[in-house]
């Protein structure tokens, strides 16, 4: 009762930033994201006949929080499965964990893809997406691979690929500014945000029209219109973040001088744009043709640490025996 799973963390360039329903973890918005296919989370996950509770080890360590969510995500499963065995469970990072590179979205896809073969489990995509949700709003889409749309529907979520990689082989370079892990989760953050930030009721109001905009840039292969509609629906979640009490500032000095570099390329004609999640990492999104010239750039940049190159990825996926 043991199987392995790889998922790629993900990045929006529509925002989900807020909860429609605390239970099941519902968005308030819908988003649109890309799967880093260079990053990736490899989790193991081993039931064990007659173990009480689970054991979680993220990079060997362990961490309550963690492990809470993550035993809810297998609780699911078991009833699914109809078993009560625990589980060990071994998930590492081939990058930063917890610091704004979306490690919950592939670690909860790889989880629940992991356990779900553990179990024998052939579950429905869209069961396998809500329990995927349960531990992080954004996992679900790391369940496919490209650009990923995940959609609000009824009283649940639909998550679609609106592209393969190969469809628009879009390259992102991540400028990573700060390694540690932040001092605010996203999950806690977005609380603050729906309560405090009175610029909330403005951002779920207008996300649609960056939705549809942004489904549209993707459908007509419209890089400047993906850029455009990306950069402001990114600015626009920070402006809430700003605007939460106790305020969410999860820029370096760094991360603004990458954004300011990012800005030059456009103007002087390089087909690249930026996106940050709640966390101090630049992601600059390209054309293939300029992705040497960006990652050159944002190297050169004071106070980045590390530059990472990805191309699209695919989906979250079972490691055969042996791999
Ligand atoms: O998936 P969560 O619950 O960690 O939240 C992700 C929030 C953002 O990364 C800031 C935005 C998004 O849509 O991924």
């Amino acid at each position: 009762m043991q199987a392995v799973a790889t998922a790629h963390p993900n990045v929006a360039l529509i925002k989900y930033w807020g909860k429609r329903a605390t239970v099941g973890n519902l968005p308030a918005t819908g988003s649109l994201s890309l799967a880093l296919g260079g990053l990736s989370t490899e989790t193991r996950v081993r039931f064990e006949a007659g173990r009480q509770g689970d054991r979680v080890l993220l990079d060997d360590r362990e961490d309550a929080e963690t492990s809470a969510r993550v035993t809810a995500c297998l609780d699911l499963l078991r009833g699914e499965a109809g078993v009560t065995d625990g589980a060990v469970v071994e998930s590492r990072n081939d990058f930063p964990t917890g610091a704004g590179l979306a490690s919950s979205a592939s670690g909860f896809a790889a989880l629940v893809v992991a356990a779900a073969g553990a179990l024998g489990l052939k579950l429905p995509p869209a069961r396998l997406a809500e329990i995927a949700r349960n531990g992080s709003g954004s996992a679900a889409r790391s369940l496919l691979g490209g650009i990923v749309l995940l959609k609000n529907v009824g009283t649940g979520t639909d998550c679609t690929q609106l592209a393969a990689p190969a469809d628009w082989p879009l390259e992102i370079v991540v400028a990573v500014t700060a390694t540690g892990q932040k001092a605010i989760s996203s999950r806690q953050g977005m609380a603050l945000s729906e309560q405090t930030s009175p610029y909330y009721p403005a951002w779920v109001e207008s996300h649609a029209t960056d939705l549809d905009a942004g489904i549209a840039a993707v459908r007509n292969r419209d890089f400047p219109a993906l850029a455009e509609f990306s950069e402001h629906n990114c600015l626009k979640m920070h402006a809430v973040m700003l605007s939460t009490r106790p305020p969410l500032i999860y820029w370096t000095p760094a991360t603004l001088a990458c954004l300011q570099r990012v800005r030059a390329l456009r103007a002087d004609g390089v087909p690249v744009f930026y996106t940050i999640d709640a966390g101090p990492q630049l992601k600059a999104v390209c054309l293939p043709e300029a992705a040497g010239e960006v990652a050159t750039a944002l190297a050169a940049i004071d106070g980045v640490h590390q530059v990472l190159r990805s191309p699209l990825g695919a989906g979250a996926r079972l490691r055969a025996a042996g791999d």
